[in-house]
């Protein structure tokens, strides 16, 4: 199949926001030693080239977590697939995820993190879909707001696809 898929976003785009982004948090936490929870799978690249940019001692953990189903629309239901490694007790969590849509997600994250008592807990979210907030959720570091459209790319997937392009684009029907 071979679906054409229209640019939102550019490559160099995401980059040079990211690298904003990356100053920003490497200022806020200035003598700490943070951790990037990257939220599984659609925040993996996204991750990757945020902590590259962050001038601070840090770790990375992985939680994986599904809320969609193979289609676009979300299920609400919230599950954890993978658990982090370690307790973070004590700890400054920065949560990395690649789009809040309805917001359930960050929601359900923040509060089964927020009962492990960290020290700190905040969301860095590369996307924004306003118009399909169903909870509202604080985004302490965002990329970038978006249309209510279904963007894929740059880790983010349609049916496990498109996760590799380098850009956010939209999938045109054929
Ligand atoms: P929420 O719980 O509705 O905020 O959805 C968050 C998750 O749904 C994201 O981490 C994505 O995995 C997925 N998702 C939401 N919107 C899109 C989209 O436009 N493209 C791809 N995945 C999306």
């Amino acid at each position: 199949m071979a679906e054409r898929i229209a640019t939102m976003i550019d490559a160099q785009k995401i980059q040079a926001r990211i690298a904003e982004l990356g100053a920003q948090i490497t200022k806020d936490y200035e003598g700490k030693r943070l951790v990037l929870v990257c939220v599984l799978k659609g925040s993996f690249v996204f991750t990757a080239d945020l902590a590259r940019v962050i001038d601070r001692e840090l770790r990375v953990e992985f939680l994986g977590v599904r809320s969609y189903g193979e289609g676009t629309s979300s299920t609400g239901v919230v599950q954890i697939t993978q658990d982090l490694s370690k307790p973070i007790e004590g700890e400054d969590i920065l949560i990395v995820e690649d789009i809040v849509d309805t917001g359930l997600t960050i929601a359900h994250l923040l509060e089964l993190l927020g009962t492990r008592k960290p020290a700190s807990l905040k969301v860095c979210a590369l996307l924004h879909k306003p118009a399909r907030t169903r909870v509202e959720v604080p985004i302490d570091y965002l990329g970038f707001t978006i249309e209510d459209k279904f963007v894929v790319g740059y880790g983010l997937d349609w049916s496990e696809r498109f996760r590799n392009l380098p850009m956010i684009g939209v999938v045109e029907p054929s």
